[in-house]
């Protein structure tokens, strides 16, 4: 078997003459695409008719701009700290920004939506946001501009020699199944049947990531939900994490981290890496002090018990040092957490990272 490459002496000069008036230069790092939800969307939803969005202050208060970006963060969050991890100087543009093309386009994009699940009937309620089957489709139609770009061979390249990043899961527990008593999940399925549910949709999810060309892709399961400022404010009397959600997490984690080990025997190499969100955050929400914050169940930014109802919003309680919360607003983590995420992410044992770490990652794709 045996494949061509023909490149006359004409195409090249062709395609650094191209290249030149375009202003392409080389891909420096490898590029970086990440799909999911608000853990990981750096903004798309500022150009979308919806309630999910995180572009007013304080949100973005430690932002190198000071400006709320459409990050679910008081400064950078996971993306951000990943891109950085990996060497490039810039992290990848929401997908939905005008500012995203040209040599940007290399650097890669960000996809993710707040408020979407895996399921297509989580985050109904947020309107207007982008569906995961929606993000792969846009995936492509990128594909198709740098192609006009690149090229369609240096585009496969690009796409297959890049990481990916997909966070899902969260919301179809806590914007689907429990977002209301009797909600019409949960009387469709008892948890351990949607959690299986969750996991065969997931999977078919990542399946396609796999086809659309990528070949290393982190994927996060749910954090502790139970124990979110946001949980322990509904659900909680004495500060106690949620047992029902907790129990939710604890029966989709360890399956999804399974499912990934089969995928990845199924595609015959480690594509897919299950990263150990649930465990990396309770770390440091059993043990606050040991992480230098100085609590895990009290919200930076909110309002009523453990500034947990609500939504974070000028008129919300501050707090002066966003680096002593573990949590930001109602639902995501400060950047202080995320930085902790992100070291466990690019270092942490198998436990943590499965099959591999960030770290070993990049040695192991430097090689080839
Ligand atoms: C979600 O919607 C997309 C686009 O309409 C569709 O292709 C997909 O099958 C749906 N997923 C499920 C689980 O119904
Ligand atoms: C990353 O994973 C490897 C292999 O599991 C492990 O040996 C190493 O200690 C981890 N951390 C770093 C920084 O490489």
């Amino acid at each position: 078997m045996a494949t061509f490459s023909i490149a006359t002496p004409f195409s090249i000069l062709l395609t650094l003459f191209l290249a030149t008036l375009l202003g392409v230069t080389k891909v420096e790092a490898r590029s970086f695409f990440v799909f999911g939800d608000s853990l990981v969307d750096s903004g798309n939803n500022n150009y979308l008719a919806t309630t999910a969005r995180a572009d007013s202050p304080p949100y973005g208060i430690d932002y190198p701009t000071r400006r709320a970006t459409g990050r679910f963060s008081n400064g950078y969050n996971i993306p951000d700290l990943i891109s950085q991890r990996i060497g490039q100087r810039e992290s990848p543009l929401p997908y939905l920004s005008p500012q995203l093309n040209g040599q940007r386009l290399l650097v890669g994009a960000n996809f993710a939506s707040a408020g979407v699940g895996i399921l297509n009937d989580t985050g109904v309620q947020f309107a207007n946001i982008i569906r995961i089957s929606q993000q792969l489709a846009y995936f492509q139609q990128y594909q198709q501009r740098v192609g006009a770009l690149i090229g369609v061979e240096e585009t496969r390249r690009l796409v297959s020699q890049a990481l990916y990043l997909v966070t899902l899961g969260g919301n179809d527990f806590v914007n689907n199944y429990y977002l209301v008593p009797f909600s019409a999940r949960s009387r469709q399925f008892a948890l351990p049947d949607y959690v299986r549910y969750l996991i065969s949709e997931y999977q078919k999810i990542l399946l396609r990531v796999y086809e659309t060309g990528a070949r290393r892709v982190l994927v996060t399961g749910t954090g502790p939900l139970g124990c979110v400022p946001a949980e322990l404010a509904m659900r909680s009397r004495n500060g106690e994490c949620s047992a029902e959600l907790q129990r939710a997490a604890a029966l989709f984690n360890p399956q999804l981290t399974q499912m990934i080990q089969r995928l990845n025997s199924q595609v015959g190499s480690n594509v897919f890496i299950a990263a150990n969100t649930e465990l990396m955050n309770t770390d440091f929400i059993t043990n606050p002090q040991a992480f230098g914050f100085v609590t895990s169940k009290v919200a930076c930014c909110g309002q009523g018990p453990y500034n947990g109802l609500g939504l974070c919003t000028r008129l919300s309680n501050l707090c002066p040092n966003r680096d002593l919360y573990a949590f930001w607003d109602p639902f995501h983590p400060s950047e202080k957490a995320n930085r902790i995420i992100v070291n466990q992410i690019f270092s942490g044992s198998v436990e943590y990272m499965n099959p591999m770490n960030l770290s070993t990652i990049l040695t192991l794709d430097s090689q080839t």
